[in-house]
């Protein structure tokens, strides 16, 4: 049965290119199960953009000498562009500047008004005492006064995972210029969580066995300690609150994280109206057997498991303090929040103050998206932090991708285009072209299990192991040394060739781009695996922005296909690039630090 999936991708900030660390993150594992959803057979919405409101998008401003929307203009151009060199598959890749994004966040701020979950309070903010302007919660740093941890940010410990009032910090010092903030009455709206605290709690109970552990274990733990959360801000830049005496202040603003989740609806609509079919939407958020995944970066977990479904459950009137649904009708709640560890870069943390970090655009401009994508499946940040070294690309690279699936495609099609000039006929199979065909056909559903679960490692490394048995038969069988039997080479080579094909569609959602040209080599026609695009689109009132979408009714089916003898083969061209040992050297050579 065909079921709505609804693949929700964090939001980048516009506030710089995007690395490698935050496209292991959210970007490639979320396409790997979009792509492989599609393929079989499912309704996939995937939908996200830039994150364009809030402090980090100012405080990157005030830097390069921009406004906040100069700054967001640029940098959400790069990361669609980047975003889609990497092939990521987005339905829409919008932002959060947009008239729409700024009605619906506005929507879903009243409909928690009025069901009494916000409400206003006097708390104390921080400002700098050398610029009187107000520093961000997470601009600040200091001890934890939970754990002890010392590197803890105003909003949020990264140790304990608490989150933390920057006011209870001990020994609070501004990360943008050192100087000890002071702290002033302001007043503010705050989103009651403890309302949801029950809810919440079965909600993720309900999850033990279907999410990562250490995913749920920390979402849980977070419940331990709720409190109400401030979610307006002292600032100029973001959705005005939309309330009487609020709405026309120029100096507070709801805060950046309550309007960007509310991304993934608004955004959903957006993709509705743009589809011709404006209530499209409600198939993926109205319809309890669609499903939604939410693919991030751990750092993000408290807004996607706990503030998130929070906000839904208020607009919902779902909270201990009941309450009827707004005027959208009641949402869904995420179906599982899939989050990644952190990518380390040669041992250290990425910085780009301190270089230690590649963009992605630095990368594609050397490197292949496939190899990009491999690299992130196999050997990413799926349960636990991992390191990215140059010299572990390079190995995977050209041992996995040039020797064993590159080879793979190259010798059996050349083989055969050689002396057959197309796909040969299998005649009387052995007992090994049955088992290797067998092989193959099994890892369908076997890949789709763990793809279906988002467990990428695993699925990949056995999608490769039949490349490997593949290959392996090719080394028993030997066509090449055939002369004098064209009818068991043509069987050996078309059973390597059915192989290559089995194989080329269960590497899909990992390798589109290499995929769909084996596709070709192999004869197929039309499109195999659908590529993101950038269109621009209208924004109402007359300007225009840059949005990813595509055209994803594609011919991957996620099944064997059995390949058809006299299809006229050519020697292929090359798939994958193998590399120069130098360029670790190199590449470390550009690292900082
Ligand atoms: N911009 C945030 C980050 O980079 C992620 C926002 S995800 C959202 O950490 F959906 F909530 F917007
Ligand atoms: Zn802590």
């Amino acid at each position: 049965m065909s079921q709505h999936i609804l693949t929700a991708v964090a939001w980048p900030y516009a506030n710089g290119p995007r690395h490698i660390g935050h496209v292991s993150g959210f970007g490639v594992p979320s396409d790997i199960f979009s792509r492989y959803q599609r393929m079989a057979g499912n309704k996939v919405l995937m939908i996200s953009g830039t994150d364009e409101h809030g402090t980090p998008i100012q405080v990157q401003a005030d830097k390069e000498g921009l406004s906040a929307r100069e700054l967001a203009d640029r940098y959400n151009r790069v990361i669609a562009e980047d975003l889609t060199a990497l092939g990521l598959s987005y339905d829409l890749f919008t932002r959060t500047t947009t008239l729409n994004h700024y009605a619906v966040a506005q929507e879903i701020f009243l409909g928690l008004y009025k069901n009494g979950y916000i409400f206003p309070k006097t708390t104390m903010g921080a400002i700098s005492p050398s610029t009187a302007r107000t520093l961000p919660d997470r601009y600040i740093e200091g001890t934890c006064p939970i754990c002890g941890y010392d590197g803890a940010r105003g909003d949020q410990c990264d140790n304990c995972g608490n989150q933390l009032d920057p006011i209870d910090l001990i020994n609070p010092v501004s990360r943008i210029n050192g100087e000890t903030p002071i702290f002033v009455e302001t007043e503010h709206f705050m989103l009651d969580l403890p309302a949801f605290s029950e809810v919440l709690a079965t909600w993720l109970r309900g999850k033990q066995g279907d999410w990562r552990p250490n995913v749920l274990k920390f979402a849980l733990n977070l419940l331990g300690d709720i409190q109400p959360r401030a979610i307006s801000r002292d600032l100029d830049w973001g959705v005005p609150i939309p309330l009487d005496g609020w709405r026309d202040r120029g100096d507070k603003r709801l805060y950046v994280w309550f309007d960007a989740v509310i991304g993934y609806l608004s955004a959903s609509i957006e993709w509705a109206r743009r589809s011709g079919d404006p209530d499209a939407w409600r198939q993926w958020w109205q319809n309890p057997d669609a499903r939604g995944y939410y693919f991030m970066g751990k750092d993000n977990i408290v807004f996607h498991a706990e503030i998130w479904p929070a906000m839904l459950l208020g607009y919902n009137g779902e909270g201990a303090r009941n309450g009827t649904a707004g005027s959208l009708g009641r949402l869904e709640l995420p179906s599982e929040v899939v989050s990644s560890e952190f990518l380390t870069m040669e041992g250290r943390k990425f910085s780009s103050s301190r270089q230690v970090v590649i963009y992605v655009r630095d990368f594609l401009e050397r490197y292949d998206a496939d190899s990009l994508r491999y690299y992130i499946a196999v050997a990413g940040p799926e349960t636990q932090d991992t390191d990215f070294t140059w010299s572990e690309y390079l190995n995977r690279n050209n041992g996995e991708l040039v020797a064993a699936w590159g080879n793979l495609v190259n010798r059996s099609i050349s083989m055969a285009a050689k002396n057959f000039g197309r796909v040969p006929e299998a005649r009387d199979l052995t007992d090994a072209d049955r088992a290797l065909l067998e092989r193959s056909r099994a890892a369908f559903p076997n890949v789709g299990a763990e793809l279906e679960r988002s467990r990428f490692k695993n699925a990949v490394t056995e999608a490769f192991e039949v490349v490997r048995e593949a290959n392996r038969y090719l080394a028993e069988q030997e066509p090449w040394k055939i002369k004098d039997d064209p009818e068991r080479q043509g069987s050996i080579l078309h059973v390597a060739l059915q192989v290559v094909d089995d194989a080329k569609t269960l590497l899909t959602p990992f390798l589109p781009g290499s995929s769909n040209k084996v596709h070709s080599m192999l004869g197929g026609e039309g499109v195999w695996s659908g590529m993101p695009e950038i269109q621009e689109v209208d924004e109402e009132g007359g300007s225009s922005y840059p949005v990813i979408t595509g055209d994803y009714r594609d011919n991957a089916r996620w099944e064997h296909r059995p390949i058809k003898a006299g299809i006229p083969l050519a020697p292929p061209a090359r798939l994958f690039t193998k590399l120069d040992p130098k360029i670790v050297d190199e590449e470390l050579d550009r690292l900082g630090g």
